[in-house]
């Protein structure tokens, strides 16, 4: 397996804007970009689909654990863009629904799950420059990173973001029930048993909440040449 040159983990709470982030250095840097949480995601909509998931949130593991190897979940590569498929079906728009985020973190918090996605995810880092955004990244996917990023922000400030996201795409989301959802999805990711999210102990830590992305990139161009010096630096025409 070709080991990729350089791996930027980008760790942090919900909604705290590590895709949009790492997206820009992604693009900034000539980076490949991988979200980790698309296929939690992308697992989840599968076990919703399929009847796994009942009502009442109770997910059927036998069921899952009997279908997850043969799942599957990639990441398509066109114009610079990864997109993530379950078969020959896109599946950008469905994981993220209000839906698919309230039952993401119990399944993303089964073992089993956790080993097949980390597999996936080590098998599309395979060479180049990649940066990758999640929970665990730097701690368990990629725990030698040669530079990691542990972002946080302020919960209203959070729950606002994805509140004005979802509503740009034309869903009709509650605040509360967006905030709830936040809230719920931070406790049980920093408490689950298997690759809590915490932040790592050599990771930079960027508090976003009154950041621009401008500034956010300002930031990362610093920590980036002050690491690896020789990487072309940005245009910052922005
Ligand atoms: O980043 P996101 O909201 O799309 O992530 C969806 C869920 O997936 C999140 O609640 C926690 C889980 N996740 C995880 O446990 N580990 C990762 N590396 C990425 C996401």
């Amino acid at each position: 397996m070709k080991v990729p040159d350089i791996i930027i983990a980008v760790d942090g709470y919900s909604s705290t804007g590590k895709s949009t982030f790492a997206k820009m250095v992604a693009r900034e840097f000539s980076f490949l970009y991988l979200d980790s949480g698309a296929m939690y995601r992308g697992v989840t909509l599968h076990a919703m689909e399929n009847g796994m998931i009942a009502p009442d949130g109770t997910i059927d593991e036998a069921a899952l654990s009997a279908v997850i190897e043969d799942l599957d979940l990639h990441f398509s590569r066109e114009d610079g863009q990864t997109k993530l498929m379950l078969g020959g079906r896109c599946i950008e728009e469905d994981i993220r629904t209000l839906a698919v985020s309230s039952h993401v973190s119990p399944v993303s918090a089964i073992p089993f799950v956790r080993a097949y996605v980390d597999r996936r995810l080590r098998a599309f880092s395979e060479g180049g420059r990649v940066i990758m955004d999640g929970r665990d990244i730097g701690t368990t996917v990629f725990p030698n990173a040669e530079l990691k990023i542990f972002m946080v922000a302020d919960t209203q400030v959070r729950a606002r973001r994805r509140f004005d996201e979802m509503a740009a795409k034309g869903q009709d989301p509650v605040f509360e029930e967006v905030l709830h959802n936040l809230e719920e999805r931070d406790y049980i990711d920093s408490h689950r048993e298997t690759s809590p999210l915490r932040c790592p102990e050599d990771a930079f830590i960027m508090d976003n909440t009154h950041m621009t992305l401008h500034e956010e990139l300002v930031w990362v161009l610093g920590v980036i040449q002050g690491k690896f010096g020789l990487l072309e630096a940005p245009s910052l025409t922005w």
